[in-house]
């Protein structure tokens, strides 16, 4: 998918340090994500469960892809993402862990969505936002389940 910006990069003022950053640490935990994932796949009670979490990293994949594509519209540079947050190696504390980063991951795109001036960095951090939203109530599924 090419994605487009309304604004040609010319016109933007140094396209905003805050917000390249923020978007720079996106893509931080989206990497993390994608890795931390693979490994609760593995470690899944049953199928159903691990092809869940496969689609979810399947769309942390598309994610990943998206805001590199728009950071390096933004900085004429590739990004250099690395892990950031540390993946329990335990199955119930990773879904756990993955429930309250995915509920964190929605206010915090919501606020690059409100944070950027382009239209399509807008809708892109929002429709992510919706995303993250439903990938917690799967992982909230899956902590009830496992009680
Ligand atoms: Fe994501
Ligand atoms: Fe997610």
């Amino acid at each position: 998918m090419e994605i487009q910006l309304y604004v040609p990069a010319y016109f933007r003022p140094s396209a905003d340090a805050a917000l390249i950053g923020n978007i720079a640490k996106a893509i931080n935990g989206e990497y993390s994500a994608i890795a931390c994932y693979e490994q609760l796949a593995r470690m899944a009670p049953n199928e159903e469960e691990r092809n869940q979490i496969v689609e979810i990293r399947k769309d942390e994949i598309r994610h990943f892809q998206t805001f590199s594509q728009i950071y390096t519209l933004l900085t004429g540079r590739h990004p250099a993402p690395q892990i950031v947050e540390r993946c329990p190696s335990e199955y119930k504390a990773g879904i756990h862990f993955a429930f309250r980063d995915e509920q964190e991951t929605v206010d915090f795109y919501l606020d690059i969505a409100d944070q950027a001036n382009d239209p399509t960095i807008k809708q892109h951090f929002k429709r992510a936002s919706a995303d993250e939203q439903n990938h917690a109530v799967w992982f909230l599924y899956f902590i009830t389940k496992a009680r």
